[in-house]
């Protein structure tokens, strides 16, 4: 059997999705693809081959031949069109965030406990990545004993001229917020962010150090660099007892001529996770066929929003900011 995914949203990662679903994954195939640019949908319909292109997302969510969603629209429709396939009792795949504000993330979340099943899954795809998932699993073999500190570090070549500071930690940040939550099995407590001298590149308050602390006494340091002018480079390592996990460059080639060794980054976050979000997709369809959730739950979608606020209140009171985060429902657990 194969299931009849619908695409909502034919932008960067909308269209990425597409040909992803479309090309790479088992047990799928593309149906429907909508954009509020009705020409967008009918382009990547074309190159993807789904039947139906429409600037109606609630003709995608309603289609009998979309049995599950993904959402990849800009972050204020996600929770809107998450509800609609919750109401359709259709699965969904929504793209970070579940929603910019928290109590958005609280009405998916109630909606879908009030379905009384697990619909929602949102795309903090580096769950998915490799390199994480080694981490993660050197990390639970105790071998390098508990961890203590949690360095990461998120740079972009440069920034598109729209970008503030708190979309800093709204849209990069919040891929730390949840891998660390994720990697360290902890919650984390508190936030502040330094601000260091600024990239005369940027227009905005650029870099920043976003300084965590977990429940668990953990410290997990963020640098959010997004005009570092080079490349794509996301780093972590984790300090654990008795020694170090850390991500190593994903490359498969290196170059050495006249006494250099060098690799290349990647320009953006696509070829760098392009396994990530494969491997998340397949996951996904994967999960529905089984009845098995899997990847971040609507509630780590609420998690990660509401850590990234408390964030962006660091950032403009420049002190330590606690995080208060609702009971976890035992639907989530
Ligand atoms: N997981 C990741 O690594 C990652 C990376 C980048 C972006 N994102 C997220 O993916 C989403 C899409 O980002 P993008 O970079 O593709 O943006 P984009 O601007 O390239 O694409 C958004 C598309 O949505 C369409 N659109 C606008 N309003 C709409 C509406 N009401 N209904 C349907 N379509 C509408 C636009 O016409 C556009 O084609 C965002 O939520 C973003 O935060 C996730």
């Amino acid at each position: 059997m194969s299931l009849g995914i619908g695409v909502i949203g034919a932008g960067i990662m909308g269209a990425d999705h597409a040909r992803i679903i479309a090309g790479q994954i088992a047990g799928a195939h593309l149906v429907a693809i909508a954009d509020a640019d009705l020409a967008r949908a009918r382009s990547v319909a074309a190159e993807t081959g789904a039947k139906l292109a429409t600037d109606d997302p609630l003709a995608v969510i309603g289609d009998p031949a979309v049995a599950a969603v993904l959402i990849a629209s800009p972050d204020a429709t996600h929770a809107d069109y998450t509800l609609a396939c919750l109401k359709a009792g259709k699965p969904v795949l929504c793209e970070k965030p579940l929603a910019p504000k928290t109590e958005d993330c609280l009405t998916v979340v109630e909606a879908e406990m009030k379905g009384g099943k697990r619909l929602v899954q949102v795309g903090f795809m580096r769950r998915f990545d490799p390199a994480y998932g080694e981490m993660r699993a050197a990390l639970q073999s105790n071998d390098f004993g508990p961890a203590l500190m949690f360095h990461c570090a998120h740079r972009n070549a440069s920034a598109p001229s729209f970008f503030t500071s708190a979309m800093s930690i709204n849209n990069s940040c919040v891929h730390e917020i949840d891998i660390a939550r994720w990697l360290l099995a902890a919650e984390l407590k508190t936030v502040r962010v330094i601000k260091p001298r600024a990239s005369s590149a940027a227009g905005f308050d650029d870099p920043l150090l976003v300084v965590f602390e977990t429940d668990q006494g953990q410290v997990v340091d963020v640098e959010l660099y997004l005009n570092c002018g080079y490349g794509y480079d996301i780093k972590g390592e984790l300090v654990c007892e008795t020694g170090t996990i850390s991500l190593a460059p994903p490359v498969n080639s290196e170059t050495r001529a006249a006494g250099v060794s060098s690799f290349r980054f990647a320009p953006d976050w696509r070829p760098r996770f392009a396994a990530a979000y494969r491997l998340q997709n397949q996951a996904w369809v994967n999960s529905i066929t089984s009845g098995k959730p899997a990847g971040a739950s609507a509630w780590d979608g609420y998690v990660a929003s509401a850590v990234a606020a408390a964030g962006v209140r660091a950032l403009e009171s420049g002190a330590a900011e606690a995080i208060h985060l609702e009971p976890k429902p035992a639907f989530y657990v």
